[in-house]
């Protein structure tokens, strides 16, 4: 916290006392909840949009000599569970110091210049969803197309997606998490495609939620399951209550029943966390977050995070990890998405929310805040499971910890061309922005060239 952001110098004022947050849009949601994300708003608060300061686990602090009095009174009100000091700007694990193209750190790094471009554009696939589509819907800029992601001792082949076919010959990958799981997969799709063309074979669920797609070529499947929570959940809606609810104890059966014909699973969660949602576990309430009118004690979500996760990877690993081992084709492989960052600079419905067209440089921003936080639960999480699952030879697991490689683009994202032309019409006193998802192509497609060098340094250490 406390990081300045030279945006915002001759606003700081304003921003300071508006204390805005870096809250979720998401484009499967309608208008109505859009509101609860971002506090305050700019129309008269109620009790349900209404985010207590209290509740706060970030807030954008933009200029250290303006923030020392009135955001430590915001801060000093926040509960424990929110601040994790200690967890700032951590230095990422992984990698160690002989670091060669085998035992290379892909996560820490910087953004080239790449003249190549992406391997598709937004006319030549045909599964990018519309929200996400920015140059269909008129993004005027391209230059967040030509850019690499360099690790700081090796390098990042570019996408191969034959040899990503070949990997999965035979088997079934499964993306399983909310819409930036989606927004993973449908980047990995597009790239896929440009060499074998995927047969969607199965559709369900609102929004097409649940999907499946095979690729004939090569006997493989790819398929996506959405699941914001992992564990079993009821996402509040229009007709029912306010808030989610999370069953902690328990996996969603919805992509849990399939875990045992699925091969690879990627999982990728945590911003539908930040909403208001009471928790159980054991039958009863453990506690809620921000839930005010309903007698349960504010527990935050960063341990809630915590313990879906793990609620999640012991299931794997008792349902998948005495099945038999490699040799037996029947274990299971799975990969953590860590936190991806959203990029508001400003209110999330003016023009201009995340209106960056370049990169961040490495040193010009550090992983802090709720992101680190979040990311650090879920690395310190897939630690915990790889022990707990090291006794299994048919259980692999690895985070793809691209937080940091997240945050350092906030040019990557849609903005108001969430929707198409947002602007044929001039600039409209209020326009929707997406600075949570990115654009398809975009810099997501980085995410899976090193998912697929994972899945090869898999094959290596199988093989060796
Ligand atoms: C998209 O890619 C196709 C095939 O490479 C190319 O013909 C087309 O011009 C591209 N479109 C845009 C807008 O870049
Ligand atoms: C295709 O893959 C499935 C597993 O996903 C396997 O059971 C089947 O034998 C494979 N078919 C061929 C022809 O290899
Ligand atoms: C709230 O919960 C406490 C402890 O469970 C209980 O004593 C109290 O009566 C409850 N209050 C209301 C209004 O339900």
């Amino acid at each position: 916290m406390g990081s300045t952001i030279p945006l915002f110098k001759e606003q700081s004022l304003f921003v300071r006392t508006k204390k805005v947050l870096p809250w979720i849009l998401y484009a499967l949601l309608p208008l109505a909840l859009l509101r609860l994300y971002f506090y305050p708003l700019p129309f008269p608060p109620s009790p349900e949009t209404e985010l207590p300061h209290s509740s706060t686990p970030i807030t954008i602090t933009t200029h250290s000599s303006l923030s020392s009095s009135s955001s430590s009174s915001s801060s000093s009100s926040t509960p424990p569970l929110f601040s994790s000091p200690s967890s700032t700007s951590e230095k990422e694990k992984g990698g160690g110091d002989d670091e060669n193209e085998r035992g290379c750190d892909y996560f820490n790094g910087e953004w080239v210049r790449d003249l190549r471009g992406p391997l598709y554009n937004g006319s030549t696939c045909s599964t990018i969803k519309e929200g996400q589509n920015c140059f269909k819907h008129g993004r005027p800029d391209s230059g967040y197309l030509y850019w690499r992601w360099k690790p700081n001792r090796c390098n990042l082949p570019r996408f191969d997606p034959n040899a990503f076919l070949q990997l999965i010959r035979n088997n079934h990958i499964a993306f399983v998490g909310d819409s930036m799981a989606r927004n993973q997969l449908e980047s990995l799709l597009c790239m896929l495609s440009t060499v074998s063309e995927p047969k969607l074979v199965y559709r369900n669920g609102e929004d097409n939620k649940f999907r499946k797609w095979q690729f004939v070529s090569h006997n493989a499947s790819v398929s996506v399951y959405w699941s914001p929570f992992l564990v079993h959940g009821v996402e509040k809606s229009s007709s029912g209550p306010n808030h989610n609810v999370l069953y902690l104890d328990r996996v969603d059966e919805r992509w849990g029943k399939d875990m045992d014909q699925i091969d690879l699973l990627v999982l990728s969660i945590g911003h539908w966390f930040l909403h208001p949602a009471v928790y159980y576990e054991g039958g009863s309430v453990l506690g809620c977050h921000y839930c005010p009118g309903l007698n349960h004690t504010e527990i935050g979500f960063y341990d809630v995070l915590r313990k879906a996760l793990r609620t999640t990877l012991s299931s794997i690993i008792e349902r998948r990890g005495g099945g038999g081992g490699r040799e037996n084709n029947n274990g299971i492989d799975v990969i953590v998405t860590t936190f991806s960052p959203a990029h508001f600079e400003g209110e999330w419905d003016k023009a201009g929310a995340c209106p960056k067209t370049k990169p961040f440089r490495n040193r010009e921003k550090e992983v802090e805040g709720m992101d680190a936080d979040m990311r650090k639960i879920e690395i310190e999480e897939v630690e915990d499971a790889k022990g707990r699952g090291k006794e299994f030879e048919g259980f692999r697991l690895e985070a793809l910890d691209v937080t940091k490689l997240a945050l350092l683009r906030p040019d990557g994202h849609p903005g108001p061309y969430m929707y198409p032309f947002p602007f044929a019409n001039g600039v409209r006193e209020r326009v929707q922005n997406d600075c949570v998802h990115w654009c398809l192509p975009g810099p997501i497609d980085t995410w899976n060239e090193i998912f697929l060098e994972m899945m090869k340094k898999w094959e290596r250490t199988a093989m060796e």
